[in-house]
């Protein structure tokens, strides 16, 4: 059997992290092998050049190419030998990050977006993307009360994230067997039930 690509997608605040871990320990209550991973990060160079996206002020093309760069290692050394071997990947964000944030938040030219992913992963898309979409204000809200350093992406005006939500919505109507819309604005039982029902429907 070939392994399948789950990728987690949404604004920052969507709450979309603590839905995937829940995800990957209710296939793997199915028999099946789970790898949880993210982006940007996932192998020990990813994660370096996480810490310098997060943190560090950049151009806006070299932000977008450290995303594919990041991402490349992880296909290479972790995404595809899992698939390859028949298991699954449960990726906290994937391409459509780099779409929605470098460009409907930054402003990035999409062809410029279409010839990285091309060149990196024309052979690699997920099976199925969750985005985690609600109203900006509930997502702030959120954000508000993390108590920790917020990073450069948390950081943003309030029209960047409205931005980069109306770029994931885009993406979502173009590609509507892929791309899941998750109503995040419901109780947490609600949402598992509808994860449950979702990626049943697709994937299993
Ligand atoms: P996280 O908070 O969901 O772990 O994601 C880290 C931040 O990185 C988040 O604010 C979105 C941003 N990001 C991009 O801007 N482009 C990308 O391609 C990816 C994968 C993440």
């Amino acid at each position: 059997m070939k392994g399948k690509f789950i990728t987690f997608e949404g604004i920052d605040g969507a709450g979309k992290s603590s839905h995937v871990e829940w995800l990957a320990e209710w296939l793997r209550a199915k028999g099946l092998t789970v790898h949880v991973t993210r982006e940007p990060g996932g192998t020990p160079l990813g994660e370096k050049l996480r810490e310098m996206l997060l943190n560090d002020p950049m151009h806006l093309e070299t932000e977008t190419l450290l995303m594919f760069a990041a991402r490349r290692e992880h296909l290479a050394r972790v995404i595809e030998p899992a698939l390859a071997r028949g298991e699954w990947v449960v990726c906290d964000r994937f391409s459509d990050a780099t779409y929605a944030y470098q460009g409907g938040g930054r402003g990035l030219d999409r062809t410029k977006f279409q010839i990285l992913e091309h060149w990196v992963h024309d052979h690699v898309q997920p099976n199925m993307t969750l985005l985690f979409d609600l109203p900006l204000d509930v997502a702030r809200e959120r954000i508000a009360q993390a108590s920790r350093v917020l990073d450069r992406f948390e950081q943003e005006r309030a029209d960047f994230h409205e931005r980069v939500r109306q770029a994931y919505l885009e993406r979502a109507h173009a590609n509507p067997s892929r791309i899941r819309v998750i109503d995040a604005n419901h109780p947490l039982d609600d949402i598992r039930k509808t994860l449950e029902k979702t990626v049943s429907s697709i994937c299993l």
